[in-house]
This record gives C-alpha cells, structure tokens and sequence, in this order.
C-alpha cells in the first residue's frame, strides 16, 4: 500500500520552501519544473528594486558599483553551494549551448594532438548538434556511444569508445529523457585513464544532486539555471574550468568581456589570466540576479534535503505509476535516477495534451514519452498524486 500523499507532504522537511514561491496559478500539478522552474517571490522583489533602484538610479554607474563582477562573484556562490567548485573556476554567461561550443574548442585545444570527440547518441540535441559542427569545423572525428534508454552511460559501455585518439568526452550527468544519473566520478576518472578530458553537462543535474566537481577532478562542465534553479526562461547559463585548466585554454569568442583589462579598449588583445577568459560580451545583469536569488534558496534548503526529497518525490511516482501498470523508463534505484520519471506509453503525445487540459502539466518528449519533473522545493506529495491519477485517467479515455 502506497503512503498517502498527506502524511507524506506532513512530514516533508523542505514543505515550507513551497511558500516561498509564486503559486497562484489554476493548475493541479506542475510537473515540469525540470524544464522551467517556479518564480521565487524574492527574485520578484530582487528584480524591482533592480530596476527601480539599481539600474533607474545608479543606471550607468551601477557596472562600477557591482555589475561588472556579477559573473564571477555569483558563479563563485553557484560552484560553491551547487558543484563543490572552490571560487575562481565558475562563471555565469550566456546559454548552456554557447558555452559548450565554448567548452568543446577549449577542451579539444588542450588535447590538440587528438581527433575523436566521443558522445551518446541519447544526449540532449544541442549537445551532439554542437559536437559535430565543432568535430567538423577542427577536423575532428565524432565517435557516437549507443547506450540503452534506461542504464544510459556506463563504465563498460564508454571504455569501448575511448583510446588513443580521445580527444573530449561529452555526457549529461542526468538524461534528459529517462532521468538516469550516470556515474560522473567513476566515469571522469576511466576518461582521464585514457588521457581524454571531459565536459558534463550538468542542466538536469545541478540543484537536484550534490555535485562535487573538484572531488571527482572534472576538467569542465556547464548547466542551465531555468529548470532547478528557478532563474527563469532564458536566464544564462553557467561553465565551469577546473583551475588546472584555466590558465592553459583558449576559446572562439574572444571579446572585449574575456580581454585581461576589460576598459583598456588596447589595440590588441590579451587574454585575462582568469576565469573572465570564458566571457565574450555584456552579460545580462538582470538574469545573473536571477540566477543568484535561486541559488541562495538551493544554498539555504542544502542539496541533501533537497536530494532526499528527490528520491522520496521520485520513489512515490514510481510506486504510483507501478500501481496503475504503466511502463516506467526510469531506473528502479534511487541511487541512479535524477529528479524526473519518464513513462513510455504509443498515445504520449495525446495523452500529455490531455493532461494539459486537466490542468497537469507534464513534458512529452518525442517519440512516445511523458515525462513528470519533480523539483523538491516546490513540488509537493499531493500534486504528484493528483498528477499520476489524472494521467491514469487520460490513458484510459485515450
Ligand atoms: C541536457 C541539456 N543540455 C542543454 C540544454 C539546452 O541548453 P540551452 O539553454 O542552450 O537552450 C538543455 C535544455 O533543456 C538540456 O536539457
């Protein structure tokens, strides 16, 4: 017999975070927080004084005031509550996309005597999109791995792809469609075995599982901040370099931002000695205040709650879903699941517009997949309840 959903939100330790959100919508149950989170009512207040205050009044004088060093003072709070990342190796700019294409040149420049770019099949698109235009643009090989939906990349199945000519491996710690968390210490330690390095893509991992990039000697990784990190549609992403790197890589878009002195506008340009090497241009001050705000509420929760609760949001959808017969693509073991649970069904598509319709809102993923998100600071017991008995309801009348 399942829990009921009330003693399960009653003894919830992070049920109060839920308060701390926007939450006057008409929905039943959102379920889609890994692919766009919840507003935090502090970001709504941060953003209008910003406005108001900081850029109506300061205006131009606010980039002398703070501004200028938002990227790497709020990438340093980011490493430090989310990735295990000591500061000055973290930087928030951008989208996740440029970053990797930033990410995949700085990665194969320092392993130039190398032409393979090894990366999975079931990867999100714009990571394999970008590893061929950039394989392609260096002269690079792409070496595809195929892993199976549900067990995603493994030891086994990745040492068959590395050798002499590895170059770069490119993973998600958590797949975007099966939700599974792959093994990013045992996997980073058998890439440099192989004298490869690696970059991880962390957009459905960071804020979900505790991450410790320096522990497991991670060359680089990046990750988006509008899913767990509740920073908003399009809020820039951030990169990570590990320090041993920093001083050796170079990367395409070099501007005036990456430059060694910012405001010397010199005639030629000189790399900074630092992380500010991975900037290009202007960054978008509103959305790195964004992103801080959902960083500060992860930092204040702790990612071991917040990963408790995953696991226990996660268990419960799978107990209910395992109810109601359907096929779960998610692993069975807590231990190798991320925050989302993926169900396969021939009508997802219908199903999901249905759903919608009911006031549920899940993601379909093509060709035939639902998948309900389950982000612990606003999710609640109740609302994956309600969740699963309407999709069971659509599957019926389907
Ligand atoms: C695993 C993964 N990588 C990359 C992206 C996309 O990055 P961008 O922010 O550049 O659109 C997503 C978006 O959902 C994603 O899930």
């Amino acid at each position: 017999m399942t829990t009921p959903h009330d003693v399960l939100d009653a003894a919830d330790p992070l049920a109060a975070f839920r308060d701390r959100f926007v939450i006057d919508d008409d929905l039943v149950a959102y379920l889609d927080g890994n692919s766009l989170g919840r507003v935090p009512k502090a970001t709504v207040e941060r953003l209008t004084t910003f406005v108001r205050q900081d850029w109506g009044n300061r205006l131009i004088r606010g980039w002398d005031d703070s501004w200028v060093d938002l990227p790497v003072t709020v990438g340093d709070e980011l490493g430090a509550a989310l990735l295990g990342a000591a500061p000055g190796q973290t930087v928030i700019a951008d989208s996740t996309s440029v970053n990797i294409y930033k990410l995949l040149h700085a990665a194969a420049g320092i392993r130039a005597d190398r032409d393979e770019i090894v990366i999975d099949a079931t990867n999100f698109p714009t990571d394999r999109y970008l590893v061929e235009s950039v394989a392609a643009s260096r002269g690079m090989t792409v070496r595809w791995l195929q892993p199976d939906l549900v067990d995603n990349v493994t030891v086994d199945v990745l040492a068959e792809a590395l050798g002499e000519r590895t170059a770069v491996v490119v993973l998600s710690q958590v797949d975007y469609r099966s939700g599974t968390l792959v093994d990013l210490p045992a996997i980073t330690q058998l890439v440099h075995g192989a004298g490869a390095v690696v970059i991880w893509d962390l957009c459905h991992s960071a804020g979900i599982v505790p991450i410790d990039l320096d522990a497991a000697q991670v060359d680089f990784a990046v990750g988006c901040t509008y899913k767990y990190l509740n920073s908003g549609p399009g809020a820039p992403a951030f990169m990570y370099v590990a320090e041993r790197h920093v001083g050796a890589v170079t990367q395409p878009i070099a501007g005036w931002w990456s430059a060694a002195d910012l405001f010397a506008m010199s005639e030629t340009y000189e790399v900074a000695p630092t992380i500010r090497r991975m900037l290009s241009g202007t960054p978008s001050v509103s959305g790195i205040i964004a992103v801080q705000e959902g960083v500060r509420l992860i930092a204040e929760a702790g990612t071991d709650a917040i990963r408790a609760k995953s696991e226990a949001l996660t268990a419960y959808t799978i107990e209910l879903l395992d109810e109601a017969g359907l096929e779960v693509v998610t692993p069975r073991e807590a231990a190798l699941r991320g925050s989302h649970v993926t169900v396969r069904h021939p009508d997802a598509r219908r199903i999901t517009d249905q759903m919608i319709a009911r006031g549920v809102v899940p993601d379909f993923r093509e060709p035939d997949l639902i998948r309900l998100g389950l982000s612990p600071l606003t999710t609640s017991f109740a609302e994956v309840e309600a969740g699963v008995r309407i999709l069971r309801d659509c599957i019926r009348n389907a």
